[in-house]
């Protein structure tokens, strides 16, 4: 059992297909085919907006691109503090953005309030010392598994339109904060007031395709060039269009990331039920982050199970793991089979079992 990251698995059958099928014949180099154009036209349909759209291979370029057209070289852009563009990305953001920073705030769950975005800004010196807030980056699945509602993106929205930020999302688990959600791809994004989002699409099924699809078409002007010049001008571009046209076919992503909540509602449910385990954050998409005891997270390794321990820092206030506990993440993906989340449990069962009889 492997549960470290949904990106531990492959490509979905239907992307493999619509791979396979793209891959015969000769078309235009570097994006400029048909299929590309599709799936442009295609994006603009599933957010009811014209969006001009870029596609890349990777969350990391996705993000960095995003943000470097959003902020110059001497700008400031908010994010979490446990942000993946802050934390996870060796920083690439800032190597885009030539210069500019990224300052990382605190929030329950991965999740940044309106009110401490405000008062971090009223905080600032007014001073050509002060590098200027430019941007605003949210996680939507959040690094700790929960979702924004559409509330709460609008009311981060309102700050960055009353303060002139512009407002990213970084949306590598778009689709299962979508299915948990059950809005659509508009209520959770430009309805709310997001410029920018970096759409994720391999940690659902894609090989490697992910999109930046910009709202705020300002944001767009040089995106090619920097695009280029970041190495993501892929040249048998098709080939990841034809990635997402399989993606979306038959809402074949919805059902993925549907199938990989429902797996992690599943887990959550079962592991609960044992004594001493509790959820640091609700499962709100396809991730479970439970407390367990350290017998229980031992027991499960020498098994030879596999997932992340996690960093306490966006617990809620009040919680805190006992020197006998361990946080972990398990992560759920559109191959997770049932018979993975019983033989889970049933470990899990055993090392609790094993715990109270010693
Ligand atoms: C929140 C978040 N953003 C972005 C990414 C994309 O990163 P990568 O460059 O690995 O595709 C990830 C992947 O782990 C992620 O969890």
């Amino acid at each position: 059992m492997n549960f470290a990251s949904d990106n531990i698995v492959g490509a979905s059958a239907p992307v493999m297909q619509a791979l396979v099928q793209a891959n015969a014949g000769a078309m235009p180099a570097y994006g400029n085919d048909e299929l590309t154009a599709g799936i442009k036209r295609r994006f603009a349909e599933i957010f009811d907006h014209e969006v001009a759209v870029f596609l890349v291979t990777t969350g990391t370029a996705a993000n960095a691109l995003a943000l470097s057209s959003a902020v110059p070289p001497w700008g400031l852009c908010i994010c979490h503090e446990e942000a993946h563009v802050i934390d996870d990305e060796c920083g690439a953001p800032e190597f885009f953005m030539h210069g500019a920073k990224l300052k990382g705030l605190p929030g329950v769950g991965g999740k940044l309030a309106p009110a401490a975005v405000s008062s971090y800004l009223d905080s600032l010196p007014k001073a050509v010392k002060q590098m200027p807030p430019k941007a605003l980056s949210i996680s939507q699945v959040t690094e700790c598994g929960i979702v924004y509602s559409p509330a709460e993106i609008a009311a981060l929205g309102a700050v960055c339109r009353e303060r002139g930020l512009f407002f990213h999302m970084d949306g590598a688990r778009f689709a299962n904060a979508l299915v948990s959600l059950g809005c659509t791809p508009a209520e959770m994004t430009w309805k709310q007031g997001i410029d920018i989002l970096s759409f994720g699409a391999t940690k659902n099924g894609c090989l490697m395709a992910e999109a930046i699809v910009v709202f705020n078409r300002d944001l767009a002007e040089a995106m090619d060039y920097r695009a280029k010049r970041a190495g993501q001008i892929i040249s048998k571009g098709r080939l990841i269009a034809a990635q997402l046209q399989g993606y979306f076919d038959d809402d074949h992503w919805l059902a993925n990331a549907r199938h990989a909540n429902l797996m992690a509602r599943r887990l959550a449910e079962g592991l609960t039920q044992l004594p001493g385990v509790r959820l640091a954050w609700p499962t709100e998409a396809n991730e479970v982050f439970p407390v367990v005891p350290k017998r229980v997270h031992k027991a499960l390794q020498e098994a030879g199970a596999r997932y992340l321990t996690w960093t306490e820092i966006s617990l809620p206030q009040g919680e805190q793991i006992s020197a006998d506990e361990e946080l972990i993440r398990l992560v759920l993906s559109f191959a997770t089979t049932e018979n993975e989340i019983a033989s889970f449990l049933d470990l899990a069962r055993a090392g609790s079992a094993r715990q109270a009889a010693e």
